[in-house]
């Protein structure tokens, strides 16, 4: 039997306690765990409806506060790790499954499909589902680059939502997580990026599973919403970069479906207000960083200064400046943090224009044979664009 957890911040409660009931109606749940990361209205609320829902169900229903499991920002990696502890020192359930608490259009089907694969004897299992060419910009630009140029003989870049919060761990491949200290320490944003890493690390097998109602969640404003999360996905990937990861685990991935003509059409984030942030936020320090970057680099971010310029930041250069990143940035300089994130702006504004522009399917296309060419590039290396 299966423990269903929610982490959630400040979501709206009935959002949460509709996903919870449809959790607790499904035969193979039999308990449903809510972390909350302090005690906001949504926990007041939720934990104020729970005794009703044990009572309707005949199933425990908790609410709980995250506790400080880590040593980064206290954030969602907290959350999920305390949902492990519970379940591994509280409870005697063989799965959990993780979701998001603001998924709307949440069903009986995406516990099911996980439990299906899970029954196959899979200790990990992910669901993904289509997003639009323009959202996803960190999982492309930085999880899916970062894990090909890093480790391109594992399955981590074939992981097709390497930040999705939305999978199923066995008993065993939940203390096999818990029981690293990288995972543990991952309090903030970097925990999906730790998660995946470890899952591969451990040489757990992995099963995708492809939801085409897809996770309706709204989408962001300008990119400054991500910042914090671009710097702590890719901070975490940086703490991980002299690991070993295995070659040649066990991996499969559900085929996709039709993607619906809503999705093709959705726009991820406000082009404008993105290109006005490339000249807010300069500091002469931030300036004389760049003298680390190639001189195409250097030139195009500095007359961003002025006019926004972001041509200059194709495939190939990105991945140039990848490994720069790679080498010198520090997660506690807020120098490098504003430059990282203007650089990943730069590089998301130039694949908009010359990719995204061309519709759905080509740009879909084209960032699937992107991870490729970075594969190949750290594989055989040299340009191969
Ligand atoms: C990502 C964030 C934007 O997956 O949700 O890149």
């Amino acid at each position: 039997m299966s423990l269903v957890v929610f982490p959630f911040k400040e979501e709206d409660p009935e959002v949460l306690l509709r996903n919870v009931e449809v959790a607790l109606e499904h035969p193979r749940v039999s308990e449903v765990l809510c972390v909350g990361a302090s005690e906001d209205r949504c926990f007041e609320v939720t934990s104020a409806e729970a005794p009703s829902l044990v009572r309707r169900y005949g199933k425990p229903v908790k609410v709980i506060l995250q506790e400080r499991l880590g040593e980064l920002r206290p954030g969602k990696g907290d959350g999920m790790n305390t949902a492990l502890k519970y379940l591994l020192e509280e409870t005697d359930h063989d799965r959990v499954h993780f979701y998001d608490a603001d998924i709307v259009s949440f069903s009986a089907e995406w516990i099911t499909k996980a439990e299906e694969a899970a029954d196959e004897g899979y200790q990990v299992v992910r669901h993904y589902f289509p997003r639009s060419s323009t959202d996803a910009m960190i999982t492309w630009m930085i999880t899916r680059t970062g894990f090909s140029l890093l480790w391109p003989r594992s399955v981590l870049p074939w992981i097709e939502q390497p930040l999705g919060g939305e999978l199923l761990l066995s008993r065993e491949a939940a203390e096999r997580l818990f029981s690293d200290p990288r995972v543990r320490r991952q309090s903030d944003w970097g925990i999906d990026t730790l998660y995946t890493f470890s899952m591969v690390a451990h040489r757990l097998s992995i099963s995708e599973i492809y939801m085409d109602v897809g996770k309706l969640h709204k989408l962001y404003g300008a990119l400054t919403d991500l910042k914090t999360m671009l710097i702590e996905c890719f901070s975490a990937l940086r703490s991980l970069k002299h690991e070993h990861v295995p070659e040649g685990t066990v991996h499969h991935i559900e085929y996709p479906g039709p993607v619906r003509q809503e999705m093709k059409e959705k726009v991820g984030y406000d082009f404008e207000r993105t290109l006005l942030l490339l000249r807010k936020g300069w500091t002469e320090r931030q300036a004389d960083l760049l003298s680390l970057f190639p001189a195409r680099v250097r030139e195009g971010m500095l007359a961003s200064r002025e006019y926004p310029r972001f041509a200059f930041m194709d495939e190939e250069t990105w991945a140039e400046v990848y490994a720069v990143l790679l080498a010198h940035f520090d997660s506690g300089d807020d120098d490098w943090k504003e430059l990282l994130f203007k650089l990943w702006i730069t590089r998301v504004l130039q694949y908009t224009t010359t990719v995204a522009l061309r519709g759905y399917d080509y740009a879909m296309h084209y960032l699937h044979q992107m991870v490729a060419r970075y594969v190949h590039r750290a594989l055989v290396g040299g340009s191969t664009v």
